[in-house]
């Protein structure tokens, strides 16, 4: 058996929390492999929508495993209130979650060391979520950090000091207020609670799967522009968001790796700062913004909204090694009487490119636009075999640029509002 991947190819919040649900009965296990509560994973069913940040979306298909793999970074405080939060729907949590040893811990220090990171860049700032991510991966990279499986050690407290001190003389240096004794008992605290749970090697667990002929689907977090390495740095998020992320964060070796479900909104969005060279500053990334209902799952900010962008596309599909194409929100470009798709860049010196700059960040580059005529209608129960002809017009131009089937359209938050599409 494989593992399949399942991630963003934009600046993440694509809509994998709700596909991955839809998947995960198909799946004996899913895996998150990266990141951390910078994720918003938004699930919706039977009239309740479900926010997740750690727990990987496949918590509410009762016979799916849950792993919270080596390469996330996992705070205690936040999955404690997670879990609480699921209590009342009766899953079996505590039997149906895993979560690896070799996981980075968060401290409530990290989350500080965010704020003062952040305010130190000043108009530069990244527009981070604030949760200690870039610290946490910094400590961890830094070979300092603590992980889950330390929080079993008698010694737990004893590293703890030391590591917190490390952060209490940087944090010195900058002006951000706190109480530690409240902090140091909350996290204390959440760390007792996190001891009742399955702490495993999870790479010989997924393994042993594999080997005993188990269904996996690994659960990406933020997106392919957001990656460390081909993000558009230093925007980005601080771990691996790709592909290969799911190898080093699971520890499964490449030959395992299946599918590669690349996952994109039928338009572009991101959330905090950073280059974005289709966003719509005027009254139709508006109309878009509360079509989509485009505000962040984890911190309620606004998504900018954009038109969808090929090159970036592209370039995303070549690095993870996308074989299926899954378009999300096709309903909310609904309202427009034609839609923009981005071909290509014009490029400040007045060439043209289909690549990715290196200096997208600081190169002024305008998209070029094709237009084709929308669908304009509703998507309410459409099926493959009924859609609008604008609407597969679309699909297969889209296939046809990006050299990749699309075998799935979402046209709406719900898990019922999902059109499998055969080839
Ligand atoms: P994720 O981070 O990739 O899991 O995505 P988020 O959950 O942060 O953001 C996606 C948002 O779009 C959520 O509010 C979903 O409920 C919603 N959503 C997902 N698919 C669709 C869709 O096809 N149409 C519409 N209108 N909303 C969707
Ligand atoms: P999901 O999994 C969208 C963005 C932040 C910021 C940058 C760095 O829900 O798709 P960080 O907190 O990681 O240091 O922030 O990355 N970001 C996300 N944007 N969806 C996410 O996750 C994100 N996680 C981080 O807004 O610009
Ligand atoms: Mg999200």
């Amino acid at each position: 058996m494989k593992v399949d991947v399942l991630l963003g190819l934009q600046w993440g919040d694509e809509g994998k929390g709700k596909i991955v649900d839809v998947l995960a009965p198909g799946y004996d296990v899913v895996a998150r492999f990266q990141g951390g509560p910078n994720a918003g994973h938004t699930l919706e069913f039977d009239g309740i929508k479900h926010v997740l940040h750690q727990i990987p979306s496949g918590i509410f298909r009762e016979k799916t495993r849950n792993i919270i793999g080596n390469g996330v970074v996992l705070d205690p405080i936040i999955f404690k209130a997670e879990i609480e939060k699921l209590e009342k729907y009766n899953l079996n949590v505590k039997a149906n979650l895993f979560i690896s040893k070799k996981a980075t811990l968060i401290l409530p220090t990290h989350r500080l060391l965010d704020q003062a990171y952040e305010k130190a860049k000043g108009v530069n700032k990244i527009g981070s979520t604030l949760k200690g991510i870039g610290p946490s991966y910094q400590d961890k990279i830094g070979r300092q950090g603590l992980r889950v499986g330390d929080v079993l050690a008698s010694s737990f407290k004893e590293k703890l000091k030391k590591l917190t001190d490390i952060h209490f003389e940087i944090l010195k240096t900058h002006d951000i207020p706190f109480d530690w004794n409240a902090l140091e008992s909350q996290f204390l605290d959440a760390v007792s609670f996190l001891k009742q749970f399955k702490l495993i090697d999870s790479e010989y667990f997924i393994n042993n799967e594999l080997k005993s002929g188990s269904t996996i689907l690994a659960e990406g977090a933020q997106g392919s522009l957001l990656d460390i390495d081909f993000g558009s740095y230093p925007f980005v998020t601080s771990s691996s968001t790709v592909t290969a992320g799911a190898c080093t964060g699971l520890g499964v070796a490449p030959k395992h790796i299946g599918e590669v479900y690349g996952i994109f909104k039928a338009y572009s969005t991101r959330v905090g700062s950073g280059p974005f060279p289709t966003e719509l500053l005027d009254e139709e990334g508006e109309k878009m913004r509360k079509e989509g209902n485009e505000f962040g799952s984890t911190t309620g900010r606004p998504r900018r909204c954009g038109w969808i962008d090929l090159p970036s596309l592209k370039y995303s599909i070549m690095i993870n090694g996308v074989t299926q194409l899954l378009m999300m929100k096709a309903d909310v470009l609904n309202i427009f009487p034609t839609i923009k798709i981005c071909t290509k860049y014009k490029l400040g010196d007045g060439s043209i490119t289909e690549t990715v700059p290196y200096e997208l960040v600081n190169e002024n580059v305008q998209p070029i636009y094709t237009e084709v005529k929308g669908w304009h209608t509703s998507l309410e129960g459409i099926t493959q075999n009924k859609m609008p002809a604008e609407l597969t017009q679309y699909i297969e131009l889209l296939e046809k640029a990006l050299e990749v089937p699309i075998t799935l359209i979402s046209t709406g938050p719900d898990r019922k509002q999902t059109v499998h599409r055969k080839k």
